[in-house]
């Protein structure tokens, strides 16, 4: 029941869950979103991401849950929390959010072994419309990369779905950041890329779980990571947005195991 090597694996490597693991997918999915949920209260200028981190903590705790970041590669948090030109893996610390200033939270909870991944946008104050339009535009993007989720088609169904809408919109998809397989892991093949061409990569089947998770920016798409070894910003300082769900594939189309009980995970409802 432990053992993180349930069913079996493809020929490339990627792991097919049986029928009976999409129900503890299912519950750390919805605690990590419930938790992406309950913080959106709480975003607001003057606060520290500090202290959204340590309220995300102690809502982990109190669900008698664990978070899969803390210790995950010398990590320290329980969420990474990437403010305006951080791209991802922003860490909580004394910076105060101001009016106006979007940010990703993104958390990662550990429910009975199972790994619930999930980030979304936020606002501090109020949202402009230049930031408003990024934040629509990549949401849009990981909903179209989501639709392109069924046996039979291929990951690079998904990165096309989404690369081609972005740059139609004359924005850039991130390329140095993919999603990931996960389950009993955190980590795991395939690498998900949010760009490429339709028809390549290996091809979706049953059982497969995986987060997709694009950013998107403003400017051009490289990006750098500073000193402290985990924040990546954007290497034209130009503003970014992400957004991600885990999912599986089913027999005959996607169930998405972050999406909001509360049906908040639009960042303008
Ligand atoms: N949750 C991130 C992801 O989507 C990973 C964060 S790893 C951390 O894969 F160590 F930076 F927290
Ligand atoms: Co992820
Ligand atoms: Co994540």
């Amino acid at each position: 029941m432990d053992e993180p090597n349930r069913g079996h694996l493809t020929k490339d490597g990627i792991r097919i869950y049986e029928d009976a693991d999409y129900a503890g997918m299912h519950i750390a999915g919805q605690l990590a979103a419930q938790i992406l949920d309950e913080i959106a209260e709480f975003v607001q200028p003057g606060v520290t991401t500090a202290h959204l981190d340590d309220i995300i903590t102690n809502k982990i705790e109190t669900a008698g849950a664990k978070s899969a970041t803390i210790g995950y590669k010398g990590y320290q948090h329980a969420s990474c929390i990437s403010v305006n030109h951080v791209v991802c893996h922003g860490i909580p610390g004394k910076k105060i959010l101001k009016d106006g200033d979007i940010l990703n939270i993104d958390v990662t909870v550990i429910v009975d072994g199972w790994y619930g991944d999930t980030s979304r946008m936020y606002v501090a104050g109020k949202l402009s419309r230049k930031s408003e339009r990024l934040i629509e535009v990549t949401h849009d993007s990981l909903m179209l990369g989501i639709e392109a989720v069924k046996p039979g088609n291929t990951f690079g169904d998904i990165g096309a779905a989404i690369q081609t809408y972005v740059e139609s919109q004359r924005m850039s998809v991130v390329r140095d950041f993919c999603g990931h397989g996960l389950g009993r892991v955190f980590h795991a093949p395939p690498n998900v890329l949010h760009y490429g061409r339709p028809g390549t990569g290996p091809v979706l089947e049953e059982g497969m779980f995986f987060t997709i998770e694009p950013m998107v920016n403003l400017g051009r798409p490289e990006t750098k990571v500073l000193a402290d070894d985990w924040t990546a910003v954007t290497r034209d300082k130009s503003l970014t947005a992400q957004f991600e769900h885990s999912v599986a594939v089913t027999a005959n189309s996607v169930e998405i195991f972050t999406l909001s009980p509360a049906g908040k995970f639009h960042p303008t409802y």
